[in-house]
Order: C-alpha cells, then sequence, then structure tokens
C-alpha cells in the first residue's frame, strides 16, 4: 500500500472562498481540530498577505505539533522572507511557493515570457531551500501550460531544491483521463522526477475536483490537496472527507492508505461549517445529512434485512451515531413498524395494516414524517377503539 499524504488548505484556499473570513481564534480552532483528524499538512495561511494572515500562521505553527504546518508564497523574495519569519518555529517549517506557467498567465497575468517565469521559479527555490528544510513548488495553472514547458520548468525547480512538486487544475478545467496522462508525461519527460514526491490540487469548476484527484492518485500522486467540506475559490477545492473516504473504502483499487483518524471527520466538518457559514448541502457526500438516510421502501426494506445492501460506508467509520431511517410517502410498512418500535409504539400485528394505510394518507401531504406524527397516528388509531 502506498502512503498518501493529506495536505489541507481550509484555512488558505478554503478561506478564499466569497464572503468568509475567519478571525485568529477560529482559524486556531480549526487548526487543532485538523491536527486530531491528523492531517499530515496544514496549509495556515498566505503569511505576506496581512498582518493578521502572517499573525494566524505564526501562532498555529507554534501551536501545531503533528502536522506540519505551512504557508503559501508568491515568488517573490519578500513573501518567502515572510514565509519563513511564520514558520520558523514550526514543528517542520515548510514552504509552498508558487508561479504560474501557462500561456494565459504568463502574458496576461504576469507579462513574462517562458525563460523569464523559468528563472524567477529557479532563482526563488534556491533562495527558499536555503532557509526552509522542505520546499513545495507549485505550478500555478498547471493543466493550462504546454507539457514540454512544464517538464523544463519542473526539471530546473527540481534542480533547484524543491522537494514537493504540485500540478494544480487552477481553473477545474481538466478530466480525469487527461490529469492522469499529465502525471505520466512529467514521470516519463522530467529526468529528475524520482527525487520528489508529485502532489495533485484540483478545484471543482466542473464538479471533476474528486474525481480528478484520484486519477492523478492512479498516476503517481502521493499527495493530495483539498479543503474541509470541499469550501475554496468559487466552485471550491476536492473535499478532503470524500478523497480520503473514497481511498479508505476503494483500498482494494486505489492500493494506498492516508493517516486520517477518518472518525474525526464528522466532527471537523461541522465546526468548519459552523465558522465559515457554508453550509454543507444536504446531499453531500458523507458529510451532508442525508448522506446515510434512506427513504425509499424498498431501500429500507434492504438496510434493515443487511445493511451492506444500500450503504457503502457505515457512518460510524466518519464519526456519525447511526443512519436514518426517514418515514415519508416512499418509505414500507418495514421501516414504519420498526419505527414504530424504536418508539415504544407496540402496535398489536393486527392493526398494522389499518396504521399503515393512514400513514400513507397523512405522507402523501407531508415533506417527512415526523416522530409526533407516529405518535398521533397511533393515539388516534387507540381512542378510536
Ligand atoms: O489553485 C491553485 O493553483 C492554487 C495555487 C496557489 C497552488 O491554489
Ligand atoms: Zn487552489
Amino acid at each position: 500500500m502506498r502512503q498518501i499524504k493529506i495536505f489541507d488548505t481550509t484555512l488558505r484556499d478554503g478561506e478564499q472562498s466569497a464572503g468568509v473570513n475567519l478571525n485568529f481564534s477560529e482559524k486556531m480552532e480549526i487548526a487543532k481540530q485538523l491536527e486530531r483528524l491528523n492531517v499530515d499538512i496544514i496549509e495556515a495561511g498566505f503569511p505576506a498577505a496581512s498582518k493578521g494572515d502572517f499573525f494566524s500562521v505564526q501562532q498555529i505553527a507554534q501551536t501545531i505539533r503533528n502536522s506540519s504546518v505551512t504557508g503559501l508564497a508568491r515568488s517573490v523574495y519578500s513573501d518567502i522572507d515572510a514565509a519563513w519569519e511564520a514558520l520558523k518555529d514550526g514543528a517542520e517549517p515548510r514552504l509552498h511557493v508558487f508561479i504560474a506557467t501557462s500561456p494565459i498567465h504568463r502574458e496576461f497575468k504576469l507579462k513574462q515570457s517562458k525563460e523569464q517565469v523559468i528563472e524567477t521559479a529557479v532563482e526563488c527555490v534556491k533562495y527558499a531551500a536555503k532557509k526552509f528544510p522542505i520546499v513545495q513548488w507549485s505550478a500555478e495553472d498547471a493543466c493550462r501550460t504546454e507539457l514540454p514547458y512544464l517538464a523544463a520548468i519542473i526539471e530546473e525547480v527540481i534542480q533547484a531544491g524543491a522537494h514537493v512538486i504540485n500540478i494544480p487544475d487552477t481553473v477545474g478545467y481538466i478530466s480525469p483521463k487527461e490529469y492522469g496522462e499529465i502525471f505520466q508525461y512529467l514521470k516519463n519527460n522530467v529526468p529528475s522526477i524520482d527525487k520528489v514526491a508529485l502532489s495533485t490540487h484540483c478545484h471543482d469548476d466542473l464538479g471533476m475536483a474528486i474525481a480528478n484527484s484520484l486519477a492523478a492518485v492512479e498516476n503517481g500522486a502521493t499527495q493530495v490537496e483539498g479543503t474541509i467540506n470541499g469550501i475554496g475559490e468559487r466552485a471550491g477545492n476536492a473535499a478532503l472527507e470524500e478523497l480520503a473516504v473514497a481511498l479508505h473504502i476503494r483500498k482494494d483499487h486505489y492500493q494506498a492508505k492516508t493517516r486520517l483518524h477518518l472518525k474525526e471527520i464528522s466532527r471537523t466538518s461541522s465546526l468548519v461549517s459552523k465558522l465559515t457559514g457554508m453550509v454543507v448541502p444536504a446531499n453531500k457526500a458523507i458529510v451532508g445529512r442525508n448522506a446515510f438516510a434512506h427513504e425509499s421502501g424498498i431501500h429500507q426494506d434492504g438496510v434493515l434485512k443487511e445493511v451492506t445492501t444500500y450503504e457503502i460506508i457505515s457512518p460510524d467509520l466518519v464519526g456519525f451515531h447511526s443512519n436514518s431511517m426517514v418515514l415519508g410517502k416512499h418509505s414500507g410498512r418495514h421501516a414504519f413498524r420498526n419505527r414504530l418500535n424504536e418508539l415504544g409504539l407496540s402496535v398489536p400485528d393486527e392493526d398494522i395494516n389499518q396504521l399503515f394505510v393512514v400513514f400513507k394518507d397523512l405522507a402523501d401531504k407531508k415533506k417527512e414524517m415526523t416522530d409526533d406524527d407516529l405518535a398521533a397516528i397511533v393515539l388516534e388509531e387507540k381512542l378510536s377503539k
């Protein structure tokens, strides 16, 4: 089994979600929970961005001992200096330095030639490697970069001292097959590639962040980047809880494992949702309110007979107490009777059919049947006798 490192950027890329602004104590609370979740790397912020970000990154680096803390820097010396000042007392100081490599970004944003971008990247990685024991280098918009150029700049930054090479799909543009092919191309065309770890960082603009990240793992990535609940710029980043659980549930396929304490997932998700104000959609994989809820009679009957008929993930695995049988118009007799028993509303067998008819009539008019509705049905039936 290959060991896959989890790089959490909830506090950096996640905080870049429109409308999200975490204060220092909120960031610290999230960082401590990420440490409990046992993520390998916490990207705590962008130290050069503001005094507040610098302070948060510094305090988090000084507090967190069981995860490596990193901070983002543009390819300018002053950003790298700020990051070093913020991170130097960390358990394992690590820099995340990036530069855009795609033609669109080179021409319109950086206004630099291919050669100038290589020169800047190399100078900055050399500069950073003199201070930091671990330097991660990212090719922003890697997936829209000419592959021979991407391979060339990666070889240069490895020679300059980078330890981790990240291939971001900055605008969520790539497809899983293409992304896997980029990793294969780099493995075949970057002579020093075996000296570094390859990382994946996917955005979800086309809803493919998870599929793309997993394709990268299948093609050699040993680090996956993402955020809790998938928050982040625009449509967000790959949701780490989804990646970790997919790797766990399908370990037969991926032949890979992470260090995450999966049971901490539900707590981490609720905390991030509460502090960022980003509501988790009910149907969100792993952590949505409906992720372990069964509504239709066929599914409820199956789950009551053998849970694995319709549940591939045990709620307990990710820290939820149990699944739930939501009673509504699609529910069957089996789940209805089961819920009555759970509520201690014992009903003789001969009355169940009649009660079930009343239940269905009412369920047709309501979205969801509550326990109070069930109690009322049973009470009315008793009174009518
Ligand atoms: O999406 C991206 O390209 C980034 C980089 C800064 C790594 O977040
Ligand atoms: Zn990003």
